[in-house]
């Protein structure tokens, strides 16, 4: 496994292997690995030839400067992981590497970066779409892989894909859940050991939600969780939607005709979390 801070140096490397006729993936990550993070790179190992794994926290896509600063940073355990996986190539650039020329760019997401976390964390889908697409060209996989945890930023991916014209696959993987049911993140580790213990309710109650689908409406669906969440003095629901799963509108009726995601954010002691169902 090797490991490169400068555009310059990963991608000479790439431009021999692509030369050699390797196929090569990409895993973009902020860190702070996990085992969902490890079942990207274990899918892009078993797929590709080369699997280049980049560690970046992304000062761009954060709206809330104490967010930035809490979030973990973790890199000895991660290039210990990374190296356990056997990935090739590890790219952990500084800020300046990524952005010398500040981080002007913007990109037109539509409707997509409107609804859910784009209308809670102003500006954070532009600044994804910023790093995503300088890793992209940086690297030129053929595949990259992201977790469907952050199932509106898949989405955006796929569009901003579309937009730049690139000739990416993008791969969705599974969210990987903890025994109870929490989903995965880099931000569980923030959750104090009570929190910890109340963080399972998110994803029960989505899956209670699925179940009243017959009896409720969307709109009433979404009454019932807020109320739910309501009767959590500790938790804090910042949105519950239940969306179409290609342009992301919020469906106020029930539609068989398409594929419905229930999405839902909430705060628990100081951590947002965010997970989502899918409700076929
Ligand atoms: O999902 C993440 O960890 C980040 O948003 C990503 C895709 C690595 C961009 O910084």
């Amino acid at each position: 496994m090797i490991v490169y801070r400068t555009k310059k140096d990963i991608s000479g490397h790439l431009h021999t292997l692509r030369n050699e006729g390797k196929t090569i993936a990409l895993v973009p990550t902020m860190g702070a690995l996990h085992q969902g993070h490890a079942s990207l790179v274990e899918k892009a190992s078993a797929e590709n030839d080369i699997v280049v794994v980049s560690i970046f926290v992304n000062p761009t896509q954060f709206n809330d400067p104490s967010d930035l600063n809490l979030y973990p940073r973790t890199l000895d355990s991660d290039l210990e992981l990374l190296r356990h996986l056997e990935a090739d190539l590890v790219f952990v650039p500084s800020a300046n590497e990524m952005y010398p020329g500040g981080d002007a760019q913007i990109f037109d997401l539509g409707n997509l970066d409107k609804v859910m976390e784009g209308k809670h964390r102003s500006g954070h889908f532009n600044g994804v779409a910023q790093i995503v697409s300088k890793l992209f060209l940086l690297v030129q996989p053929l595949r990259a892989y992201f977790g469907q945890k952050d199932f509106q930023q898949l989405v955006i991916i796929e569009r901003l894909v579309e937009i730049l014209e690139l000739d990416i696959n993008i791969v969705p993987c599974p969210i990987i859940r903890e025994k109870d049911g929490l989903a995965m993140s880099s931000r569980n580790v923030r959750l104090s050991k009570e929190d910890r213990k109340l963080a399972p309710f998110i994803y029960h109650t989505l899956k209670l939600a699925r179940g009243k689908t017959a009896s409720l409406s969307p709109s009433q669906l979404k009454e019932w969780v807020a109320l739910q969440f309501r009767k959590q003095a500790e938790m804090e629901l910042e949105y519950f939607e239940i969306v179409e799963d290609k342009g992301l509108i919020p469906l106020e009726e029930w539609d068989d005709g398409v594929n419905k995601v229930a999405c839902i954010a909430v705060h628990l002691g100081g951590v947002r979390l965010i997970d989502n169902l899918k409700f076929d």
